[in-house]
């Protein structure tokens, strides 16, 4: 039932690195994309769900600059989702008081794509209900050298908190919890720097089947670990 079981001590930032639409397509003889327009539906679910409970920041990892890669056909239709997205979704995240906020080199976007991102992020800038931080062309490698080419132009050393101010999740806490589903246990290229402490969750279970008792399990599985940060449990 809805709101039951709520975990205590939940992460302040909770980020999904949503993998296996393409698995949870194919399982049904269907295209790719029909896994990726599934998966979109989930992701909206699940980052409404999260801000209902009380988390405050929420990331997702939409697509990556190794993504790429994959054939035109994939790409193209994954653009054609995120627009469809934006459009439909802005509304509610704008009246949930949610602020909007991209991480990832949007330049290789298509024009009528990024000025849909740009709006939204715009129109919500001001909200303060929770923030849903979105990676799309997004590299962790890509990210860190970004900084460091800022730091070297700058000619300053830098701390951990000077250097973290450069990078996209400027402003943001690092992830307490990350969750991968499709079952592969590895980051690739996600908020390496970010997630030194971050404690992580990998379930079998694909991107498009995700449900709420699976994200309170994940929850209730986080509030009953113990996070040293390198410290003597006291
Ligand atoms: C994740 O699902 C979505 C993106 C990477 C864009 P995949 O498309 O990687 O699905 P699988 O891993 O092939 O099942
Ligand atoms: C990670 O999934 C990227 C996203 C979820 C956007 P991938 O499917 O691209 O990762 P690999 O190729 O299995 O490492
Ligand atoms: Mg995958």
């Amino acid at each position: 039932m809805k709101f039951n079981n709520i975990p205590k001590n939940l992460p302040s930032h909770v980020a999904f690195i949503m993998d296996g639409n393409g698995r949870w397509a194919k399982k049904r003889f269907l295209p790719r994309k029909a896994g990726h327009r599934e998966g979109v539906k989930t992701m909206r679910r699940i980052v409404n769900e999260c801000f209902e409970i009380g988390i405050p920041f929420v990331s997702v990892y939409a697509f990556s600059t190794e993504n790429k890669n994959r054939p035109q056909d994939e790409v193209d239709s994954l653009f054609k989702l995120m627009e469809e997205y934006f459009t439909e979704f802005l509304s509610e995240l704008l009246e949930k008081n949610i602020c909007v906020r991209i991480m990832g080199d949007v330049s290789y976007f298509p024009e009528s794509l990024r000025n849909i991102i740009a709006d939204a992020i715009k129109k919500s800038a001001s909200n303060s209900g929770g923030t849903f931080n979105i990676a799309l062309n997004y590299g962790a490698r890509d990210e860190i050298l970004r900084a460091v080419n800022v730091a070297v132009q700058n000619g300053k050393q830098l701390d951990t908190a000077a250097f973290s101010k450069l990078l996209y999740t400027a402003d943001l806490p690092d992830p307490d919890l990350v969750v991968r589903t499709g079952g592969e246990s590895r980051l690739s290229n996600f908020m390496l720097y970010q997630c030194a402490y971050s404690e992580l969750f990998f379930t079998k279970t694909l991107w498009p089947d995700f449900s709420q008792k699976l994200l309170y399990e994940i929850l209730n599985d986080y509030s009953a670990r113990e996070r040293r940060f390198g410290k003597v449990k006291p």
